[in-house]
């Protein structure tokens, strides 16, 4: 029955009805336009020093800093249920933390024993490990600092040999995350020249100076380091877009294989805009602060913890993402194996 026109009326209803669609199960299914499978989870892990350590992280629930043996074991886990690939990242011995952060390129650091044993064990995931000095440094920074600056060139010669020892270790994909200029391009010559001419880049290119990395930096054990310092003459401004879109266009350039936007949630208009212009694989990274946040208010009631976690990943796919990192990557696996 239509009844009197009323202003900014097309003149289509009552003829088109969108909800028609929506009635069923069956034809909201063949409708669905975007859809999250297990193939776009990436799960990050933090591995520490010790043996049968197991360590929960205050602000990230469910997290636990763990030992190299039981870091594998929650691989292989990962592994069963097809996650393709997984983010490790070291708590380094505070006793090891330097200004120059020299321990980031020890071949027998800790990230380095723990891929070359995920490797041994877990042959058929992949592994990407970080391209930033933050968990080597004394002063938390991601470069090298002298007199209150952090040095670009300098530290993109140091990230150079920190991606030749991981790639050597085992690393398939090397993340820098530092945000300094040029790096991307001087650690594909890098690894080229040192025979690794197969190891990806997955560049943080829009990587935000972001208070939802926090929670992280408690993690790894960086926070103390950074004191009130923070990273906003190398980190993006959260203000800005253009300039996400030139720095993914100088990673593409320099040699990147896939780009990255973060954090999440936040920052869906970059992660559509970013695959709309370059069409490279672009993933996104829930970060620390966004996994604090939904769980917090999961574990208040507040949420529907699977409900809003799971939305909260389809709208990554939605905004263009190819692949996401998340600390939920293990229960994402799961309630998708039920058919969630
Ligand atoms: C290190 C690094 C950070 C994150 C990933 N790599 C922290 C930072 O830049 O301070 C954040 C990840 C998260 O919050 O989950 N460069």
């Amino acid at each position: 029955m239509s009844g009197p026109r009323l202003p900014g009326d097309s003149g289509h209803y009552p003829t088109t009805r969108p909800r028609r669609n929506r009635r069923e199960d069956w034809c909201r299914r063949l409708v669905t336009e975007n859809r999250l499978t297990v193939d776009d989870l990436i799960w990050p892990l933090f591995v520490r020093d010790g043996v049968g350590v197991r360590e929960p992280v205050a602000s990230m629930p469910g997290v636990e800093r763990l030992s190299t043996e039981l870091l594998v074991e929650a691989v292989a886990a990962a592994a069963e249920r097809k996650i393709p690939a997984v983010a490790v990242f070291p708590v380094t011995d505070p006793a090891r933390k330097t200004p120059g952060g020299e321990e980031a390129y020890n071949p027998d650091n800790l990230i380095c024993q723990a891929v070359r044993e995920i490797k041994a064990a877990v042959p058929n995931i992949g592994v990407i490990c970080d391209v930033a000095l933050d968990p080597y440094t004394s002063h938390g920074h991601d470069g090298l600092l002298h007199e209150g600056q952090i040095l670009n060139d300098e530290t993109v010669a140091v990230l150079c040999r920190q991606a030749v020892v991981q790639a050597r270790a085992g690393c398939d994909i090397i993340a820098p995350s530092d945000m300094m200029d040029g790096r991307v391009g001087a650690i594909r010559h890098a690894l080229d020249a040192a025979g690794f001419s197969h190891v990806k880049i997955l560049a943080y290119s829009a990587k935000y100076a972001s208070a939802f990395y926090g929670p992280f930096r408690d993690a790894v054990g960086s926070a103390s380091n950074l004191g009130h310092g923070d990273k906003r003459t190398y980190q993006m401004n959260p203000a800005n877009t253009d300039e996400a879109l030139r720095e993914v266009a100088l990673d593409i350039a320099e040699g990147a294989d896939m780009v990255m936007v973060k954090p999440g949630m936040p920052y869906l208009d970059i992660v559509q805009r970013v695959k709309a212009e370059f069409g490279m694989p672009t993933f996104v990274y829930q970060v620390s602060g966004e996994y604090a946040m939904l769980s917090a208010a999961a574990q208040n009631g507040w949420l529907d913890r699977k409900k809003a976690v799971l939305e909260s990943l389809l709208s990554f796919k939605r905004a263009g993402a190819d692949a996401i990192l998340t600390y939920f990557a293990m229960d994402a696996a799961k309630w998708l194996s039920e058919g969630a």
